[in-house]
């Protein structure tokens, strides 16, 4: 086996002088331009889409306080990204960092682990997007109040959430209330704060509801002739914990009403399911054909130009600022304090969960980076990239989550295009069409930089020959962007897209991007000191407390992801690592040059032999890696 050349470090010189060589992409981007790209990559499918599941099921109005603990665990890996990305301002991020600092092998396990970030969050965002275009579509409409445009619900949909909701609908739609018991939400006194006594809300927590033995039997029964009876017996679980969320909220309302608007919550599905003509093998086969749409639109774009798409990308960026300032002085109106009452109905761990969804929300900042080779003085203005635009975003980020908490009770707030919703169910149309164009212009530019920033990861992989670099490597001859990668990535965006669920997606790209900043933090603590004089035009305040500090709390985060995801990140990796072991080592060029160096002198380019020391051969001349 050999280990060295799986800890073989690429050197700092050799990375500065390929700069300075041919077949480079333009050095186009100033210090505005970075900042408006991190924010065009951060403000997106996170605040719009996923502060619904979020707040509705994980954290309640204590999602303001996740928005802040996950602002946090980046803030402290920022400060990273930016000493890293002014040591080696080229393109590949936290990929090449771990080149420099941790070896091949990790540094591969990174470049890998980044398609999770970049690939899977594009994927996600396509996703949250069609979600936002649906509401768009639905604002146009005849004099007689019918759909101007309709898409057919099998092709807005991926199959999952299609037979998801389709098992819940049926289930719903079978089960009788038999009981619903709760406590008085003033019992909760450590938690929460008491309703005063003219409360319209009539608060309660611990919800329990007990459906008829009867109906459970026929709900069960309806969902297992089609899903099988694990998926039945889940349904109806799902529909309890659904009436149990809105109940806390409305005790006396009638809870046949409520059961009601349970399976309505489910109908999209449950049509998509019905209604598909593509039923292979008992399965029904929907797809979203809208962020298939997306995802072509982008990519063509790219494959054009960085100029180009950084205009289009500024432009978009200044709408949709616009869209989240309007949410939060409109909105602020509305706010009404009792709703933050109970503040985290699902406890602290609510509030964690919660972190480590709309972590997502973050993601994006460290897109800068991956443009270092694009800047044109990277060393100063990426730094001023990644810090500014996460630090603008976290202060709107935490007061939207207080806005929208504040407007609608928790159990309430929509889980497609929660953002918008919270202003139509006050009756705001208008304003909530204004949310949704400004929204759907948010989402694209987050997009737009997700679909940039893989490709150039890519290109820095099979730079180093980890990749093959025919294909990865190819600049376009006239666009001088990285165009095969491009349309391979936005054909992954479009296909994950389409058929994957949007929580399914937003896990796996967070648990990635929590690894990525975890060797991030982890590297640069490490270069401290094993390079401690190489030039650092930005250094990361007390490293030896922020380092650690953002390692720990990524750490913190990722645990609070589920099992599933887990072992999803693990099989990832493990196909990450075969296709190391069969193209990556062979192929490299460190490993090449340590090969060479190990025949020619016996021993490699450190000066170590590969295999051991050797008698015959003393150190050799050849350069010492950092
Ligand atoms: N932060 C980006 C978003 O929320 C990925 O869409």
């Amino acid at each position: 086996m050999p280990w060295k050349q799986f800890f073989a470090k690429k050197s700092l010189d050799v990375l500065l002088e390929e700069m300075a060589g041919e077949h480079r992409l333009r050095r186009v981007l100033g210090p505005v331009a970075l900042s408006s790209l991190g924010i065009g990559a951060i403000i997106g499918t996170g605040i719009f889409v996923l502060t619904g599941v979020a707040a509705r099921q994980h954290a309640g109005p204590g999602l303001i306080l996740s928005f802040v603990i996950a602002g946090v665990a980046c803030a402290f890996a920022a400060l990273c990204y930016a000493e890293f990305a002014s040591m080696a301002p080229i393109a590949g991020s936290a990929y090449t960092y771990a080149y420099v600092s941790l070896g091949e092998l990790i540094a591969w396990i990174i470049g890998w682990d980044l398609v999770l970030e970049y690939a899977m969050a594009s994927a996600t965002v396509a996703n949250g997007w069609s979600n936002y275009f649906l509401k768009f579509l639905a604002l146009f409409k005849t004099p007689a109040g019918k759909a101007l445009v309709s898409i057919p619900m099998w092709l807005t949909m991926d199959p999952y959430t299609a037979a998801r909701q389709h098992s819940d609908y049926l289930a719903a739609e079978h089960l009788v209330v038999e009981s619903a018991v709760a406590a008085p939400l003033t019992e909760n006194a450590a938690m929460v704060l008491p309703l005063p006594k003219d409360s319209p809300h009539d608060r309660v927590r611990d919800v329990s509801v007990a459906f008829t033995a009867e109906s459970v039997a026929k709900a069960t029964a309806a969902v297992a002739g089609v899903h099988g009876d694990k998926v039945a017996q889940a349904a109806v679980e799902r529909v309890r914990t659904a009436m149990q969320e809105q109940l806390q909220y409305e005790p006396k309302l009638a809870l046949g009403e409520k059961l009601a608007q349970v399976r309505d919550d489910n109908r999209h599905g449950f049509e998509a399911y019905a209604e598909t003509p593509l039923v292979i093998g008992g399965i029904h086969f929907t797809f979203n054909i809208v962020a298939i749409a997306i995802a072509a639109v982008i990519t063509t774009i790219l494959v054009i130009g960085i100029r180009e798409s950084a205009g289009f990308n500024a432009a978009m960026v200044l709408v949709k600022l616009g869209a989240v300032l309007f949410v939060i002085f409109v909105g602020l109106r509305w706010v009404d304090i009792r709703n933050w009452t109970p503040f985290v109905p699902y406890g602290f761990n609510g509030v964690l969960s919660g972190a480590a969804i709309i972590f997502f929300a973050y993601i994006g900042f460290d897109s800068v980076s991956t443009h270092a080779e694009e800047a044109r003085n990277p060393s100063v203005d990426v730094p001023i990239g990644i810090i500014s635009s996460l630090a603008i975003c976290t202060v709107l980020y935490i007061a939207v989550a207080a806005v929208i908490t504040g407007m609608v009770p928790y159990p309430h707030i929509a889980i497609n295009a929660p953002v918008a919703d919270a202003f139509r169910q006050k009756g705001l149309e208008i304003a909530a069409a204004i949310i949704t164009v400004g929204a759907l212009t948010g989402i694209t530019s987050v997009l737009l930089v997700m679909l940039l920033s893989q490709p150039r990861v890519l290109l820095a992989m099979a730079r180093d020959g980890l990749l093959p670099p025919g294909f990865f490597g190819a600049v376009h001859p006239r666009f001088r962007t990285p165009h095969k990668a491009t349309i391979l990535t936005g054909v992954f965006c479009a296909v994950a897209a389409a058929f994957f669920p949007l929580e399914g997606l937003s896990h796996m790209v967070n648990i990635g991007t929590l690894f990525a900043f975890v060797v991030v933090c982890s590297a640069v603590w490490l270069m401290r000191r094993l390079n401690p004089t190489a030039e650092r035009p930005f250094r990361t305040p007390a490293v030896y407390i922020v380092a650690p500090a953002g390692i720990a709390m990524c750490l913190w985060l990722m645990f609070h992801l589920g099992r599933d995801t887990w072992l999803r990140l693990v099989v990832w990796l493990a196909i990450g690592l075969v296709i190391y072991l069969f193209y990556g080592r062979r192929h490299s060029h460190l490993g090449k040059e340590l090969r060479g160096e190990i025949a020619r002198h016996g021993v490699s380019p450190a000066g170590v032999p590969l295999d051991g020391p050797t008698d015959a051969q003393g150190p050799t001349e050849a350069p010492a890696t950092p």
